[in-house]
């Protein structure tokens, strides 16, 4: 049994590159009796600014997003960051070890800092630390994550590390998760550059909301090549990135949906999988309308998960605050 954990922002859109890096694995996790860990970092969420009304909306729409994928917070600890102080009080104490110089190699950091020049917020900069304290409260063994998130995962084992070095054993160095496919989901009007929700256009992400419409009418005009043969070519990042999609909804090996498409055009291929991500969306959409009727429930769900996390977050912290001698 292992100590799984991973994390969301809350936001507005959650797409099919965040349901299969980071929502799915941990499904799959739950079931395998492990301890699980979920939660909306709605800290991390105002490192850019938010508008309140919607910061609140967004996060009942993720916890029903969770629920709906088959988040059970019998089995998953379920909770909003902000609701455990004890995250931004470890954020403070691995602040003063971590370097200036190892957050601005951030890459994520770089991006999103860009035209900001000198009013870049402090919030930002530090974003991967607060990380780091989400993850290593918690004794942390596995962090099941996308590609995009494997730097930050990287700091938080070099302050495990420098931590344990300076104060004696205090924290588990965690391991990332990264799942061979789908962990980096491209976009579709541009499949050199990772599915984002902050992508200038619309077309560049399937959103879990999206209706049939708009999923045919991306598919449609998803970037591909000019071959017209479906198949599973790295080199041909389009058509690859589709085929991937293709068999994340359907549960279906690549090489098995490439044969059903021999001598057939995009046209064919991307209609059914206009399709199959419709067929595999519909219940999930249903199911988060369902948890967002019901807003007294989802708040009772986050008490009590934020209950059950606090009470190992402060046995933790008791710990962290002896080993650097605050506690007299
Ligand atoms: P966030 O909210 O940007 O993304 C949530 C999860 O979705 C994954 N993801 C993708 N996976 C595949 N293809 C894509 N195109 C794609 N885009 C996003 C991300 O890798 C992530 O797993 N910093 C984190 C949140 C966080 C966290 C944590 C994660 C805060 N504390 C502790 C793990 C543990 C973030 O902003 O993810």
């Amino acid at each position: 049994m292992s100590r799984i954990l991973t994390a969301l922002q809350p936001s507005g859109i959650l797409h099919i590159g965040n349901y299969f890096g980071a929502i799915e694995p941990m499904v799959r996790l739950q079931e395998e009796g492990n301890e699980n860990i979920l939660f909306a970092v709605d800290y991390h969420a105002i490192t850019v600014p938010q508008d309140p009304g919607d910061l609140r909306a967004n996060l009942y729409y993720a916890i029903a997003t969770y629920l709906a994928a088959g988040i059970d917070p019998e089995k998953t600890i379920l909770f909003q960051q902000s609701r455990v102080r004890e995250h931004t009080e470890l954020a403070w104490i691995l602040n003063c070890i971590a370097h200036m110089g190892e957050l601005e190699r951030m890459t994520q950091f770089k991006d999103k800092a860009v035209g900001k020049g000198e009013a870049v917020t402090v919030g930002l900069f530090d974003y991967p630390v607060l990380m780091a304290a989400d993850i290593l409260l918690y004794d942390t063994e596995v962090v099941p994550v996308g590609e995009d998130q494997k730097q930050h995962l990287e700091l938080a084992r070099d302050l495990a590390e420098r931590f344990n070095n300076r104060f004696g054993d205090t924290f588990i160095v965690p391991e990332p998760r990264i799942r061979t496919q789908g962990a980096r989901i491209m976009g579709l009007d541009d499949p050199t550059k990772k599915m984002s929700k902050s992508a200038s256009s619309e077309r560049n992400y399937i959103s879990l909301m999206d209706d049939e419409k708009k999923v045919i009418k991306k598919i449609k005009t998803a970037v591909t090549d000019s071959e017209g043969i479906v198949k599973a070519d790295r080199a041909r990042e389009g058509i690859f990135n589709l085929l991937s999609i293709y068999s994340l909804v359907t549960g279906r090996p690549a090489s098995e949906i490439e044969v059903d498409y021999e001598g057939k055009g995009y046209g064919d291929f991307k209609k059914d999988l206009a399709g199959e991500i419709n067929t595999f969306l519909a219940p999930i959409q249903d199911k988060i309308t369902e948890y967002l009727d019901d807003k007294q429930q989802l708040i009772e769900i986050l008490d009590a998960g934020a209950e059950r996390a606090q009470a190992l977050a402060e046995e933790k912290m008791k710990v962290v605050r002896d080993r650097i001698g605050v506690t007299l």
